[in-house]
Order: structure tokens, then sequence, then C-alpha cells
């Protein structure tokens, strides 16, 4: 990839995340059924950047964001934060990775402890981050709230209390009360009906630019893509398949997949108002081939040479794309 390291937050090469597959019991075939969640995934994020990572359900994308924040060790690979390789095995580095690293989650119910108040889960991040003074608690909550656009009242409420705008607005107000490097947003979204995601949406590009963040924005949802990000990544079963300029991706796609994934934009506009992610879901899932291009199986546009695998190579500046298409159209037949 043609970037310049010394401006990356963060920079992920070749990442691999294994799961034991379901029903496996350790012991017996150790080592036989692992399913790869992400497999082989290199991107970097350049400071003050907004890169989209764009996928249908299952592709891989939490999983990398759970990476990023320490929650899930890499199986294989490299990830650097601010030009640091974190060691996932020493618990300086996963605590180093913490305090540069916010993210509010996919679920905005599972993620806020019910029993707690708003001020709690807020204060819980200060506590954590160890670099606040206890004296300063309070007016850190009071202005982490105020920034990501909640009222005082409401720092002695419950979860259950809020709406799911607002939820996610605690999440936020959580992420980013210690500053952050890097802001990940899974699927932020994605639950609230469209007045409230424009809302959010808003109060996210604007904290970008007070905070001077530099964020990885998740998403089943190309609007949301278009609105907010710089560039974008599309993750095929846990390989990204193609990286560019948001609006490269989005006006000319290359990958086969990414062409497929914004055809079908059209046809969710029009018939789905709230729920546009399950719509996605519905239209673009597909098996990947478990050798060669893993794409191949469903790809319109396949040919005798996908039978081995594509690199993420650059085909033009600044735009991957892992396609054979691309590579070498000289040995199409
Ligand atoms: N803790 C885990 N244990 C076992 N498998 C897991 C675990 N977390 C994720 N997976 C598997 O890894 C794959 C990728 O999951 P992931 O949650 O990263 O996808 P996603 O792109 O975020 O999907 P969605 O859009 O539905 O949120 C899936 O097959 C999932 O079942
Ligand atoms: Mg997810």
């Amino acid at each position: 990839m043609n970037v310049d390291a010394s401006s990356n937050i963060v920079e992920i090469e070749d990442l691999v995340v294994r799961f034991r597959a379901r029903g496996h019991k350790s012991g017996f075939f150790r080592g036989a059924s692992w399913n790869r969640a992400v497999n082989g995934v290199s991107f970097s994020i350049k400071k003050g950047e907004t890169f989209g990572l764009v996928g249908e359900t299952g592709s891989g994308k939490s999983t990398i964001a759970r990476v990023l924040v320490g929650l899930y060790k890499p199986s294989s690979g490299r990830v650097r934060i601010l030009g640091r390789e974190i060691n996932y095995r020493k618990k300086e580095d996963v605590f180093y990775l913490r305090q540069n690293v916010g993210i509010v989650f996919q679920d905005p119910v599972g993620s806020l402890n019910p029993r707690l108040t708003v001020r709690d889960i807020v204060t819980e991040a200060l506590v954590a981050s160890k670099s606040v003074k206890k004296r300063m608690y309070d007016s850190a909550v009071l202005d982490s709230l105020e920034r990501v656009g909640l009222r005082r009242s409401s720092l002695e409420m419950h979860p259950r209390e809020l709406s799911g705008g607002e939820k996610q607005r605690v999440s936020l107000a959580r992420a980013l009360v210690v500053p952050k490097k890097l802001l990940i947003l899974d699927e932020p979204t994605s639950s609230l009906d469209m007045t409230i995601q424009a809302q959010v949406l808003n109060t996210l590009r604007k904290l970008k630019a007070e905070l001077d963040l530099s964020i990885l924005f998740i998403t089943h949802d190309i609007n949301v893509v278009r609105y907010m990000s710089s560039r974008v990544g599309v993750l095929f079963y846990g390989k990204l398949v193609e990286t560019a300029a948001a609006r490269e991706v989005l006006m000319a796609p290359k990958h086969p997949y990414s062409e497929e994934l914004l055809s079908n934009i059209p046809q969710l506009v029009a018939t789905q108002s709230l729920d546009s992610n399950a719509a996605t879901r519905a239209l673009v899932e597909h098996s990947p081939a478990s050798e060669g291009c893993i794409y191949r199986n469903v790809c319109p546009k396949v040919f005798d040479k996908c039978v081995d695998e594509p690199e993420l190579a650059e085909v033009e500046r600044g735009h991957d794309v892992a396609c054979f298409l691309y590579h070498d159209s000289m040995q199409r037949t």
C-alpha cells in the first residue's frame, strides 16, 4: 500500500483472526477446525481521515474493530498505533491501545450496563484510563455529555430511560471522555430511524472536526459511507477486496463484489425506509470459495485465472483491488 507511514494513526498488516468452529471440542483434531473471520487484511488510516469499512454481515468488520481495542487478539499479523507495534501479550501495549482508540459498539442496548447511571457509565472510562484526577471526574463527565449533545439532566438516568439516539450519544461520551486519536464507530446508527440517524451523524462530523479525530466507520449502509468517509475498504468474508477514495469506490467500483454491493443501493432506498441494513444483508449474502479468489463462486466476471488467489494490489494511484481483471488482463481468455 502506498502510504506515508509517518502520517498513519493505525496500520494493520496481514491481520488474521481465527475462531474455533462451533461444536469443535478441544483436544481432538486440534487445529483442524478453525474459521478465519479475518483473513490477511491490511490497511491504514491516516491522520484526520474517516475510513469506511463496508461488507455484508459476518464479513469480519466487528472482529477488526475488536482487535483494534484489544478485545480480540490477532492470530497473526501486525497492528501499529501511532507507529508503535502492539504486542497483545503485553498488558502495557493493550493499555496503550485503549488509551488511544475509543469505540462505540454496534449494539447500543447491550453495550451499556443497565444497572449504571449515565454518570457512572462515563466515569468508568475515566477510572480505567488512569489519566484523570478523581476531583476532575465530574467536570470531565459533564463536558463530555455536553460535547455529544446530551442534557445535564441525563446524568442520573439509566439506559432504559434513554432513546436509541441518546444511548448512542452516551456511548460516544464514554468513548471520548478521555481524548482519543482514533474513534471506531461500529454501525453507530444502524438501529436508529432516519431522522435520529442524521442527527447523530451530524454530531459525529462536528466532533471529528472539534477533536481532530481519525475515524474507522463500520457500516452496511453505503449512503452513510457516502456522507461520512474519505476512504473506503470493501470486505468480503474476511478479505479486503478493494480500498480507494470514497468517491472512487462509490462512483466507479472496480471489484465485481463492490459493483454488486453498490448496484443494490437504489433498490434499497426505494423499497426500504427504516431498515435498509437488513435488506442489504438479504440481497448480498453469498458463500465464499474455499480456494482461489474468494468471490469466484458467484462472480459474474469469473475467468480461468480466478482459481488462484489475487492479492490486494494498487491498480491506480491510491486504488487497490484484489481482482485479476485489473492485475494482468493479458492473461484473460
Ligand atoms: N467471539 C467469537 N467466537 C466465534 N466466532 C466469532 C466470534 N466473533 C465473531 N465470530 C465470527 O466471525 C465472523 C465475523 O464476525 P463479525 O462479527 O466480525 O462480522 P461483521 O462483519 O461485524 O457482521 P455484522 O455486519 O453482522 O455485524 C462471523 O462468522 C462470526 O460468527
Ligand atoms: Mg458487526
